[in-house]
């Protein structure tokens, strides 16, 4: 059930069964010669639409522009400042807190928007403990598609170390599933391999600036091969992500 495709008196029918709404949020950034530069909104919106189904839960309009500075350097990559961003998350939780909804689970595609998310969510609970008469039912739960037991194992099994961390096979593969007319090919030169473990995709603490990253990371790619990637491969991951992720929504709503 999509937010956009219903009508307000649809919306007040659903607040009377539940008041958790999934989130989709991405990024729109360079992903390697041969990925969309879509991949990281699109996947979160694909693995959120399919949650959706299995839990019969609403799913907001996807936030597709992400924390992404660092990949300016690479020709189409969009970014909002952290702050931005923070204030983006902020505004479409109180926004739709207003309405009923108090459990808001954010679908993620993208390493970069995890510390920013984190912080969003801390301003959101400030003002509820530091404002008298404030709203204090809201609850806000982040998790990335990938970090599930069954996708993390999946693309463990599927791609070894060659998953690297941006531009990533699974990634890859899960946009080759849900657009096969958009796939593209390109000659790949070696993959440059990461830096170190604690460059965890595009989040860690050794991301720089734009400028500083292209001359790390010349074709975009982090330490991957999305050659290997095939639209067989991502219909296994999807359904792996999706029964992952139903299961984690079912028990954030369940627990809080
Ligand atoms: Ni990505």
């Amino acid at each position: 059930m999509l937010l956009q495709l219903s009508s307000w008196p649809e919306i007040d029918a659903y607040l009377k069964r539940s008041t958790g709404i999934l989130i989709p949020i991405g990024s729109t950034e360079q992903h390697g010669p041969t990925g969309l530069i879509g991949t990281d909104a699109l996947c979160a919106e694909t693995v959120a639409r399919g949650v959706g189904e299995a839990a019969e839960a609403l799913v907001a309009p996807t936030i597709s522009v992400g924390m992404a500075q660092f990949n300016l350097g690479f020709a189409g990559s969009m970014t909002l400042r952290p702050s931005t961003l923070m204030a983006v998350v902020q505004d479409y939780v109180k926004g739709l807190a207003r309405a009923g909804f108090e459990r808001f689970y954010f679908v993620n595609g993208h390493g970069g928007n995890l510390a920013p998310l984190r912080t969003a969510f801390q301003e959101i609970y400030a003002e509820q403990s530091l404002l008298p008469g404030a709203n204090t039912t809201i609850r806000c739960r982040l998790k990335s598609w990938w970090e599930g037991p069954a996708a993390n194992a999946l693309r463990k099994q599927l791609y070894g170390t060659w998953e690297g961390y941006h531009a990533t096979p699974s990634e890859i593969a899960l946009m080759q599933f849900a657009y096969p007319n958009h796939i593209k090919s390109a000659k790949l030169g070696p993959p440059v391999a990461a830096v170190n473990d604690a460059m965890i995709e595009h989040g860690g603490d050794n991301y720089f600036d734009a400028d500083d990253h292209r001359r790390r990371f010349p074709d975009g790619r982090v330490g991957s091969d999305p050659s290997l990637a095939n639209p067989a491969d991502g219909k296994r991951i999807y359904d792996a992500a999706v029964a992952d992720m139903t299961a984690d929504y079912r028990a954030f709503l369940a627990a809080s």
